[in-house]
């Protein structure tokens, strides 16, 4: 199930400090990090689904919303505005970014390392496979 994540803070004068370990914040291994940064205002990036990976999205910096879209075309959508949240997103959901704000970073912990043949493309075929 997608689940919004909040992580621990550590409150400082000096500046704030989260962090997140295998298994207490998040609940996969991880193998690959990368992140999404100068996206132009008004893009979309990453409408698809995974297969088998498993993923934690994080706001680094800026803000921008991750839009999940089930089976029956009917939509939920998680503004991701702060450091201290990560929503987890397991295999076979349909997701996309938009509405990126300036100097957005996006930061995805992914379970897997990068396999284009685990990444399902077509919603049609996402569709049908979730029946
Ligand atoms: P992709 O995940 O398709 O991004 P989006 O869904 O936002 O379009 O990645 C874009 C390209 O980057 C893809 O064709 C292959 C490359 N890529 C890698 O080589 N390694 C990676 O870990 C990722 C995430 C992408």
């Amino acid at each position: 199930m997608v689940e919004l994540l909040e992580f621990p803070k550590i409150l400082d004068p000096r500046g704030n400090l989260t962090f997140l370990q295998y298994a207490d914040q998040i609940p996969f291994e991880m193998k690959r990090i990368f992140w999404t940064y100068d996206v132009p205002g008004g893009e979309i990036r990453g409408g698809h689904a995974y297969k088998n990976q498993h993923e934690v999205i994080i706001a680094l910096s800026g803000s921008f919303d991750v839009v999940i879209t089930h089976p029956d075309n009917s939509i939920q959508k998680f503004q991701l505005n702060r450091s201290y949240y990560g929503l987890y997103v397991p295999a076979m959901v349909w997701r996309h970014m938009e509405n990126f704000s300036t100097n957005a970073v996006g930061l995805h912990l992914s379970s897997s390392e990068y396999n284009e043949s685990d990444y399902i493309r077509s919603f049609d075929q996402f569709a049908s496979l979730k029946k």
